[in-house]
């Protein structure tokens, strides 16, 4: 179930949610229906989703699709360099530190964005000096993972990376503020991984370094309207689609399959049965009365957000929406596009925390994040759906 639901895109929606642009790739009010749309009911029922228009190309047996959740980290790597290249030109070295940074995914994907840079930015990044780099994780099986995927891409890349792996939890505090540095901690996909009960500490650990960017699964109705305002026709095909919910103006047959739908009863389970003691995503699941009852709550990753809040932390708050599948319908008449259907499947939210108490928050200050918007980022009561 997770594996369809952070699912493989192809290569235009990779680079479009990579730029949070997907509005971009939706179909002109005006544009002629697309030949081929299948009719009668499943037509009806596909039409009730947001449509794009994509390449032709992209559906070609060899075209290139990519895993949703890359798509994020490579999103934080392309952040992170603007970051690090910021505060490098200020004349500090660059510590970055992935917290639960398992195998290196991240540091891999941030080195292969460097490579690709070109003139004095790649040269800078790769000084000896300039930028040193930890993963930090408490399973030595996920590290030592991590270091041979390290090894062979300096192999590869002919490269040094620079790149130190420690075994412990990240709710202990190792790195110290050093005023010689630029002090960064990214994590992906780990709040929700985590206990609540660790949260506290994390966000303790956290609060010290000069910047936090996480990003994890999340769920969009637990901060229903700031989730509408980022998301636009995404998130309210989210909201129908995953919660049975409709909106006002939706037309009479939109309501009625609305509420014969809801994907989010099958997300409660999924996000319980996830390997371990599950995922902390804001999906809820109890059994009252012996029925199972699914409810949304704070994810973890909100929850790490209050807590850096309260250390004084200045909190920027994204949503984006995945997809689940995109389903092409037909030909657009006169284009090599397809139409296709993109079906939400879940939720993503980025967190990006900033400590004015650091001395480099000027530095932060200089780096723009065109499409994160600032919003609170609130605990609200679990609400039953
Ligand atoms: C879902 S994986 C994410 C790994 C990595 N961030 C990525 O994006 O591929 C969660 C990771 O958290 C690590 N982990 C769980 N509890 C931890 C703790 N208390 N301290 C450090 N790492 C922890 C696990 O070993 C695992 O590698």
């Amino acid at each position: 179930m997770h594996a369809q639901t952070s699912g493989y895109v192809p290569k235009t929606i990779a680079a479009a949610q990579l730029e949070n642009s997907l509005d971009s790739l939706i179909m002109p009010e005006n544009s002629r229906r697309a030949k081929g749309f299948r009719s009668g009911l499943v037509r009806l029922i596909l039409d009730t989703l947001p449509s794009l228009a994509l390449p032709a190309d992209d559906f070609l047996a060899d075209s290139t699709w990519t895993s949703q959740d890359w798509i994020g980290r490579r999103d934080t790597a392309r952040r992170i360099i603007k970051f690090a290249c910021s505060a490098i030109r200020a004349g500090k070295v660059f510590r970055l530190i992935d917290e639960a940074g398992g195998t290196a995914n991240n540091i891999l994907i941030l080195f292969e964005e460097i490579v690709k840079l070109d003139g004095p930015e790649r040269e800078m990044l790769l000084k000896e000096g300039n930028l040193t780099v930890y993963v930090r994780d408490i399973s030595s099986v996920q590290l030592e993972a991590g270091r041979q995927k390290i090894k062979a891409l300096e192999k590869q890349l002919g490269i040094s990376c620079n790149v130190s792996f420690i075994e412990e939890s990240i709710t202990l505090k190792r790195f110290e503020p050093d005023p010689d540095m630029f002090t960064a901690a990214i994590t992906s996909y780990t709040p929700g991984a985590l206990p609540p009960s660790l949260i506290k500490e994390m966000g303790t650990v956290f609060s010290t370094y000069d910047m936090v960017l996480t990003r994890d699964f999340s769920e969009g109705a637990f901060m229903r309207d700031a989730f509408l305002r980022q998301t636009g026709v995404f998130g309210r095909a989210y909201i129908r689609i995953l919660h049975g919910k409709t909106f006002p103006g939706d037309s009479l047959w939109r309501k009625f399959l609305t509420s014969t739908y809801s994907l989010g009863r099958g997300l409660y389970n999924q996000y319980r049965v996830w390997p371990g003691r599950g995922h902390e995503a804001g999906w809820g699941l109890e059994v009252v009365d012996g029925k199972h009852t699914g409810y949304v709550e704070a994810p973890n990753i909100s929850l790490l957000a209050v807590e850096l809040e309260k250390h004084g932390h200045q909190i920027i708050n994204r949503f984006n929406v995945k997809a689940f599948a995109v389903i092409p319908v037909g030909r657009i008449p006169q284009s090599n596009n397809l139409e296709v259907k993109y079906a939400p499947g879940w939720t993503e939210q980025i967190i990006l925390s900033l400590n004015p108490a650091s001395e480099n928050f000027g530095l932060i200050e200089a780096v723009t994040i065109p499409p994160a918007k600032p919003e609170a980022c609130t605990v609200n009561r679990s609400k039953r759906l």
